[in-house]
């Protein structure tokens, strides 16, 4: 299915079809551009980077490579390939032909979810802004603008949802995409995590690691909509998806390396040694991950939850992989919550399995989070090392659902508030650790080179070498 790019949109939907379409999406565009210069990445908008650009939805050979300014790339509307006779996959409708259209009674819910997805896109673009005046290298900071462009993109793909299918309502949401900011005090981003500041790398590799990873869950949630236009847009963007999620991967890898290999040099892993070398200590990395982890966890909601029962049942939002469960409709089963007993205690709960998808998806989330911490501590556990990294229990930290406000240690005991304030700054970052990290970043431009604290790449983008020039500075 190729992408017409003849058109002033980009895209796989036969825009050039349907005028009215068209004309009310030509019409956003120029907003959606007047907000990448006023809220994107503003000050590297006149470089040349080496991006990739859809062009087509075949999962082999899908992007092309070249130098772009980033105000100038093809944003556009990609859907995945329809699959013929298509039928609703989970809930009371099980076995029914998919909807091409938004059913009336649904329509709300539908909308709110796809709002609720589109804002991130464009919060992440926000969140990440100023980055670039840091960048560890090149190589770091074309990915940087990569991730920044394709959330442009993602935003593009639920504004086309909007604009298709939610008539006059649906461009009103759009607007209101680009009117929202991440942070700002009147008019903030709809979800907390997407109003936290990414002011470090660091953090941005956490972010990418642990929040585009919900992303992932979430786009693979609704992946298995009914809503079939739903479906195949997410289907797409989850192959974008990747990339982000191997940014934040391989980005704290090589963070680690970098500090396996000072610990090795001066014989100690004492932190204060290990920074005073310019390298991030593991327990500072471990804080970090904390914090990113759990913040990240709240983005799936509250445990038992009436409105995932019912995206269930109505066939809107189903579970990442669906096809490996055996009971589709989950009419009887059940789920067994560990919940805060109001005496500093913990009590079982049996509640009803569709009620409980949230939580589903949250495990399979956390699990997934799991692997890269393998990966990473494999690289501690052959450098003779007994530090792990660790994920806090899915009850630390929370402010959404069952343990949201209840004080548990990382381990997900339950504890005192006073004991959880005395602790609280060796299981999150704390100032120092914030300004340590401040310290470490300084913008690093020539080409292969790395900033002291991270270890080079194993190998380039798309085949070319890790000193490639990957970002023209100007
Ligand atoms: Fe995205
Ligand atoms: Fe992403």
């Amino acid at each position: 299915m190729a992408i017409d790019y003849a058109e002033r949109i980009p895209n796989n939907v036969e825009l050039s079809t349907n005028r009215t379409l068209q004309r009310a999406l030509e019409q956003w565009q120029p907003a959606f551009l007047s907000w990448w210069k006023e809220m994107g990445p503003t000050d590297f908008n006149a470089l040349d980077v080496y991006l990739r650009t859809a062009i087509s939805v075949d999962t082999k050979g899908w992007a092309n490579y070249g130098y772009v300014r980033m105000p100038d790339y093809r944003w556009g509307i990609f859907l995945a390939e329809p699959e013929a006779d298509r039928r609703i996959g989970f809930g009371d409708d099980f076995g029914n032909p998919v909807w091409q259209q938004v059913p009336g009674e649904y329509r709300s819910q539908l909308r709110r979810l796809i709002v609720t997805q589109g804002d991130t896109e464009p919060a992440s673009v926000e969140q990440q802004r100023l980055l670039g005046h840091t960048a560890p290298s090149l190589y770091d900071l074309r990915n940087l603008f990569q991730v920044n462009v394709e959330e442009g993109r993602h935003l593009w793909a639920m504004v086309y949802l909007l604009h298709a299918y939610f008539g006059r309502d649906g461009r009103e949401e759009a607007e209101e995409l680009l009117a929202r900011h991440s942070g700002d005090a009147d008019n903030p981003r709809i979800l907390g995590t997407f109003n936290e500041p990414i002011t470090d790398w660091l953090s941005f590799f956490m972010f990418t690691f642990f929040t585009d990873r919900d992303g992932k869950f979430q786009l693979k949630s609704f992946a298995e909509s009914s809503f079939d236009p739903l479906a195949r847009t997410c289907r797409f963007m989850l192959t974008e998806e990747a990339h982000h999620m191997f940014v934040g991967d391989t980005g704290i890898s090589r963070v680690t390396k970098r500090t396996l290999e000072v610990m090795k040099e001066l014989g100690t892993d004492e932190p204060a040694a290990i920074r005073r070398a310019g390298a991030l200590d593991l327990p500072t990395i471990q804080r970090y991950l904390n914090f990113w982890f759990s913040s990240s966890l709240d983005l799936f909601g509250s445990e038992a939850s009436s409105n995932a029962a019912a995206y269930f049942a109505q066939g809107i939002k189903g579970r990442p992989d669906e096809k490996k469960y055996d009971d589709h409709i989950v009419r009887d089963a059940t789920f067994e919550l560990d919940v805060p007993d109001g005496n500093g205690g913990v009590r079982r709960e049996s509640v009803a399995m569709r009620n409980a998808m949230n939580e589903v998806v949250r495990n399979s989330y956390t699990e997934d989070c799991m692997r890269g911490l393998n990966r990473w501590n494999k690289l501690i556990e052959a450098a003779g090392h007994a530090f792990r990294f660790s994920l806090p229990s899915t009850r630390f930290r929370r402010t959404i659902g069952n343990w949201a406000g209840v004080p548990t240690d990382p381990s997900g005991r339950p504890i005192a508030q006073d004991e959880y304030d005395a602790q609280v700054a060796s299981w999150l970052p704390n100032g120092d650790d914030r300004a340590f990290v401040a310290s470490l970043m300084r913008r690093v431009i020539e080409p292969g080179k790395m900033a002291a604290w991270i270890a080079p790449p194993e190998k380039g983008i798309k085949d070319r070498p890790v000193d490639y020039e990957y970002v023209r500075l100007a």
